[in-house]
């Protein structure tokens, strides 16, 4: 039997051990988040729903988007045992430049929606971690702005070519001029993607305040004391709107861009050219035969055309199609770090993440988005340490097993 005693105060008091406390309800709400599935549920509770699944929703079915995601989760890793990974080094060099990680933050229009802070925020995040961040045409923040707020950033500005072509131009040239150090041109939204979540929210930009929203502001208060309190949601490079998001698209973009419209963008821009929304391994080549310095692999989040090619599993084909002549980025679906490696093993030159970062901002502002970016950071080095990889150049297709 075995013998006992009753419990000695000095044998008690070691094991207690209690947890700093932490005032600030986001520092409490960020520390618990452990995954960017964990942000994602505390960005869920601290937003309107509209707002919420304008970002986390996708086209139709979202099918593309579900699609993308399990062929990360599919994946199955090959790790090498016995490798020296006592200094993980996860840096890579993109565009001629280094880059502390191997993912950056993808360009997502309305940000300041999302959470006040906005892009200035996710621009100091990226300056701090020496990641790049591509600024949307659609961004509620300047292309001046967000260049003052992270003037050491890497900064890339997406650009969507409208009807009118010199307001384009001018785009480029503020870009340029404010030190933008490359143009990504998205090629995937010719028209608006059906975003069903959307249509029946009734969710328009701005936010209308309707018996709905003022019910839903009620459970969101400091979402609408944010929105009422700080500088006016408008689209920093556009006359402001007031409808859905489809019909904005669709009165300003231009359907009728092709091929030929690529000679008079390389015409206008001097640096590295990125086109965004490639999908299949011919129009990989087409765009890098037409003056691209690299491409993203891309289906736009899932929000464009549903039923789309998985961007992840085009990497290895465009990769060997495309050789040295231009570098290959792939998005859409990377929820973790882990993705990140899967995808840079298979041959990717970088990857960009969307909502992973979004949703960090949605749960605390700049703190949430460099929430995000550390639980990224720490995934990736496990990840590659796991697999037995000290640099990103030492991972390789044979670490992983596509289904
Ligand atoms: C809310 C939201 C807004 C977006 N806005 C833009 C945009 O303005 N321009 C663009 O090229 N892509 C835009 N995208 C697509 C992203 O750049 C990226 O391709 C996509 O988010 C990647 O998928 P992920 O969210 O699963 O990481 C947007 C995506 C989201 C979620």
């Amino acid at each position: 039997m075995t013998e006992r005693q009753l419990p000695k105060w000095s044998e008690l008091r070691p094991l207690l051990r209690p947890k700093p406390v932490r005032l600030r309800p986001t520092e409490r709400r960020l520390e618990k988040a452990l995954t960017i599935e964990d942000l994602r549920r505390a960005a869920r509770r601290r937003t309107p729903r509209s707002v919420f699944d304008y970002t986390d929703g996708a086209a139709d079915g979202e099918l593309s988007l579900a699609r993308a995601r399990s062929l990360f989760s599919d994946i199955e890793f090959r790790p090498q045992i016995l490798q020296d990974v006592s200094d993980v080094d996860p840096s890579i060099e993109l565009l001629g430049k280094p880059s502390a990680l191997p993912f950056g933050f993808a360009p997502t229009g309305f940000t300041r929606m999302m959470q006040h802070e906005g892009e200035r925020a996710v621009v100091r995040v990226a300056q701090q971690h020496k990641i790049p961040y591509a600024l949307s045409t659609m961004g509620t923040t300047s292309i001046e702005d967000v260049a003052a707020a992270g003037p050491e950033a890497r900064k890339w500005f997406q650009l969507y070519v409208w009807r009118d072509r010199a307001a384009a131009e001018e785009l480029m040239n503020r870009a340029a001029t404010a030190g933008y150090e490359a143009l990504m041109l998205t090629v995937d939204v010719p028209v608006a993607g059906a975003r069903l979540r959307d249509v029946r929210n009734g969710f328009t930009i701005p936010p209308a305040l309707t018996a709905r929203t003022v019910a839903d502001a009620a459970r969101h208060p400091a979402w609408w004391g944010n929105l009422l309190t700080t500088e006016a949601l408008r689209f920093a490079s556009l006359d402001s709107w007031d409808g859905t998001v489809a019909d904005l698209i669709n009165s300003l973009f231009d359907p009728a861009m092709t091929m030929a419209d690529l000679e008079w963008i390389r015409s206008c821009w001097d640096g590295p050219l990125i086109i965004k929304g490639i999908q299949t391994t011919d129009d990989a080549r087409r765009v890098v035969d037409a003056g691209a310095d690299a491409i993203v692999l891309s289906n736009h989040g899932g929000r464009q055309l549903d039923r789309a090619p998985v961007p992840l599993r085009l990497v290895p084909d465009v990769v060997a199609g495309v050789g040295d002549e231009a570098e290959v980025l792939v998005d859409t679906g990377v929820m973790s770090g882990a993705d990140v490696v899967a995808a840079m093993a298979l041959g990717a030159d970088a990857v960009l993440v969307g909502r992973a970062y979004l949703y960090g901002l949605m749960a605390g502002g700049e703190r949430g988005v460099e929430r995000a970016t550390e639980i990224l950071e720490t995934e990736v080095r496990r990840t590659m340490a796991l697999l037995g990889a000290r640099t990103i150049a030492d991972l390789a297709p044979h670490h992983v097993k596509l289904p």
